[in-house]
């Protein structure tokens, strides 16, 4: 088989010297773009550095609305701890612009729809609708592409309790990387259910030290089994380090004082920021609704997150639990062609350098994937449909065993010879 394969290779290569039978190396440009990045977060501009710097031709949609973009300044990013996040991919984009083949464009991606291939038949081809707004005002559009990332990020889900949304990542923070060490040793709540109390206290044991768990009517016999059953000796540890529980009702938290108030020196990558808020409690059970007040200068928390987009569920990519866009190590998804990357993909990571290499990652092995539908093509083209069709193992060969079948058994001084591999 190999012999044969490498027979009509060398035969079909003869075409190559003659100068009638050059092939057009150029795929047609039928297909708008390489990839479309749905996204502009740091996972959505990391995939656009990856592909601008291999001059592959990607556009990235972005709505705008980051999961940080309420936070008052971005921590734990090497070189940029410390600046805000609108800087960051400010600085971020005018970078990305001096490169010639990407581009950016605010807008909503509506509709991704799978389709066949015009260009390179059995490879993956999608139509984008978005919504997207030009000098001239809104328009939809339907944009066609080899590829799709979906670096459509998550969103916080936030309990309806008075003040809670209004004082969000200003204060009340969910991610002690993030936020935590603006607010250390000062005194602190928890705002979690019973069973996640330890696992928040653990998180946050190295910062603060007067912390109080609001668990908000969780203390029930159903809560305190899961606990048990999770960390025997749970109370003792936390009684151990005063951690206090509370589970009074909480009616709302109001904010007393406003930490990013004064001077941000920018050049410091920490400043310390004194809030302070009023968390207004009542004993549902006794009916008398007796209300407390307490006052704490930071709050902890542990809700959940969800898709920003609905995008990826209803296009078919395979939902990991908890509502995660499921991706193997490459940042693939289910559907060929589709790829995720940044907090919603089933990495069971959210940060902004998960973002980057995520969206990198993707970039790198999405240039692969195209470098080598196109080299089948191109041998497609030299030896015939039907001998691809013929060997469909051929398809998955990788990029350097097409180019060791391309040399066959030609010498190094021979004419045909292609030399050495070399991406
Ligand atoms: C309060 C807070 C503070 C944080 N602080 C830090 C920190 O200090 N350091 C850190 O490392 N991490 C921090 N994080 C986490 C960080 O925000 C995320 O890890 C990061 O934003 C993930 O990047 P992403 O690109 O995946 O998603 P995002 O940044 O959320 O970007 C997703 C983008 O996709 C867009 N989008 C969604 N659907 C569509 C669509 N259909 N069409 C077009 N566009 C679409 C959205 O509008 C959004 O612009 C913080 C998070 C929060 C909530
Ligand atoms: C597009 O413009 C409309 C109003 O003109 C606005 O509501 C919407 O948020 C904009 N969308 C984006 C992605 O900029
Ligand atoms: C894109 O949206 C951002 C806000 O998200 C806005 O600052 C910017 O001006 C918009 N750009 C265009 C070209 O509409
Ligand atoms: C507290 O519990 C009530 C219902 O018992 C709920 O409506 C509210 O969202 C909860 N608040 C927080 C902060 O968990
Ligand atoms: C905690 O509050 C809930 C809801 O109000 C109540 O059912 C439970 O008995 C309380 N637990 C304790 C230990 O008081
Ligand atoms: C709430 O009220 C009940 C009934 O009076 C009482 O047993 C319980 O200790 C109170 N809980 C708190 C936290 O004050
Ligand atoms: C992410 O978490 C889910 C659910 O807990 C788990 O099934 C999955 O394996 C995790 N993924 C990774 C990459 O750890």
């Amino acid at each position: 088989m190999y012999l044969s394969i490498a027979l009509l290779i060398l035969v079909n290569l003869a075409s190559l010297v003659s100068p009638v039978a050059i092939p057009n190396k150029r795929l047609p440009p039928r297909i708008d773009y390489d990839t479309i990045i749905v996204g502009g977060g740091p996972a959505g501009l990391a995939a656009l550095s990856g592909l601008a710097r291999v001059r592959r031709k990607a556009l990235l949609i972005d709505s705008g609305e980051y999961r940080n973009g309420l936070t008052r300044n971005m921590h734990d990013v090497l070189g940029h701890d410390g600046v805000t996040p609108a800087y960051f991919r400010h600085s971020a984009r005018g970078q990305i612009t001096t490169y010639k083949t990407v581009s950016f464009t605010n807008g909503t991606v509506t509709k991704i729809t799978p389709g066949r291939n015009p260009v390179s038949p059995g490879t993956s081809f999608f139509t984008v609708t978005a919504d997207l707004n030009t000098t001239v005002g809104p328009t939809t559009k339907q944009l066609t592409t080899r590829k799709v990332i979906l670096a459509t990020g998550l969103i916080d889900v936030i309990p309806s309790t008075p003040g809670l949304a209004e004082n969000w990542a200003k204060g009340i923070y969910w991610c002690p990387w993030c936020d935590g060490h603006e607010h250390a040793d000062q005194p602190m709540g928890l705002l979690c259910d019973l069973n996640d109390a330890v696992g928040a206290f653990r998180e946050i044991i190295t910062l603060n030290s007067d912390v109080i768990a609001y668990v908000n009517g969780t203390d029930t016999p159903e809560y305190r089994a899961l606990n048990d059953a999770a960390f025997p000796g749970w109370e003792k540890y936390l009684a151990e380090h005063n951690v206090k529980i509370e589970n009074r009702t909480i009616i709302s938290i109001k904010r007393v004082k406003d930490g990013s108030e004064g001077v941000h020196d920018p050049s410091l990558p920490s400043t310390a920021e004194f809030d302070l808020f009023d968390i207004e409690l009542a004993n549902k059970t006794d009916g008398n609704d007796v209300r407390e007040i307490h006052q704490r200068g930071v709050f902890f928390t542990s809700f959940p997150s969800k898709q920003r987009s609905s995008l990826g569920e209803e296009t078919g990519v395979y939902m990991y639990s908890p509502g995660r866009l499921g991706v193997d190590q490459n940042m693939r998804t289910n559907i060929d062609g589709i790829y995720a990357a940044g907090d919603a993909n089933s990495d069971n990571s959210t940060n902004v350098p998960h973002a980057m290499y995520s969206g990198k990652r993707a970039a790198v092995f999405l240039h692969q994937k195209l470098s080598q539908e196109d080299s089948v093509w191109e041998v497609t083209r030299l030896l015939g449909s039907k001998f691809v069709k013929k060997g469909t193992r051929f398809q998955k060969l990788d990029p350097r065993l097409i180019w060791r079948m391309m040399n066959g058994r030609s010498r190094e001084d021979d004419i045909l010879h292609a030399g050495d591999f070399d991406p």
